[in-house]
């Protein structure tokens, strides 16, 4: 039987998108054994009602759980916005963490106003605009939906013109407001984050909430005693709900580097 600390640390998006989360866990937990989940058959949620998010959250928490992982980590937004809560109470035993408490404690930090773009879902939901004003009562947080931005970032379309005027329309208002920080709150944007600073100015703090939960759950494991000791890094097992011939290089695109183990076809259990 495996230890609690050698067991893999769970993952999951609505699609490929997390595995810019991911990246940020390798960097700073290098000796984690992970394995990833992308709903790929169902993504997007960001335009999706509550209800439905939180289904199929549960169905793929339920899948890392019975991957023996020993914390699950939501990699996607729009899930940490809406279902979080309920995936803590369904899954009492398991340690879950999100992007939104993580990404509002960092930009919290800073006394200035702040940004929030993500999904229709993320934005529509206020997370991250209650859980920064339990920190800060008196800051003025902004939120806007950008939902153009993912379908932008999926097509490999991340330097085009279009895009460069679609982010000018979506980040004008920020800018007029003068926001200081700006949190990334989508599991898509790190990827253009040179187009999202350009267009928002000099002197604006981009947060990505994948670097932000990264340092939590090291943390976490290292408190509870928890990290994995190996010498040799950690694998990386890749499961998604659909598989075509694209996935791989566009998974390779959000993780930054190739992919050695072929993605794999996860079922689901309701
Ligand atoms: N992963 C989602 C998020 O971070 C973006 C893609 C989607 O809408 O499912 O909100």
């Amino acid at each position: 039987m495996l230890r609690e600390q050698d067991k893999p640390v769970g993952v999951f998006d609505s699609g490929l998108g997390g595995l810019t989360v991911v990246k940020e866990l390798t960097k700073i937990l290098p000796h984690e054994n992970l394995v990833y989940l992308g709903d790929t058959a169902r993504v997007p949620y960001g335009p999706r009602g509550v209800e439905t998010i939180k289904r199929f959250s549960e169905e793929n928490t339920r899948f890392l759980i019975g991957e023996n992982v020993k914390a699950v980590v939501i990699a996607c937004n729009t899930s940490s916005a809406v279902a979080a809560d309920f995936l803590k109470s369904t899954f009492p035993k398991i340690p879950i963490f999100e992007v939104i408490s993580s990404a509002s404690n960092e930009a919290s930090r800073g006394t200035r106003s702040i940004g929030v773009i993500g999904t229709y879902g993320t934005v529509g939901s206020h997370a991250y605009a209650k859980n920064i004003s339990k920190n800060l009562s008196r800051t003025k947080v902004i939120e806007k939906a950008c939902p153009l931005f993912v379908p932008f970032i999926e097509e490999g379309e991340i330097g085009s013109k279009a895009l460069k005027l679609v982010a000018k329309g979506y980040l004008s208002e920020l800018k007029k407001q003068k926001v200081g920080t700006l949190i990334m709150g989508c599991t898509h944007y790190p990827i253009i984050k040179n187009i999202i600073s350009e267009t928002m100015g000099k002197g604006v703090t981009l947060i990505n909430p994948g670097k932000s939960v990264a340092k939590e759950v090291f943390d976490f494991l290292k408190k509870n005693n928890l990290l994995n000791r190996q010498k040799k890094k950690g694998t990386a097992d890749f499961y998604v709900t659909d598989l075509t011939d694209r996935f791989t290089k566009v998974a390779e695109m959000f993780l930054g580097k190739k992919i050695k183990n072929d993605l794999k076809i996860a079922r689901l259990t309701k």
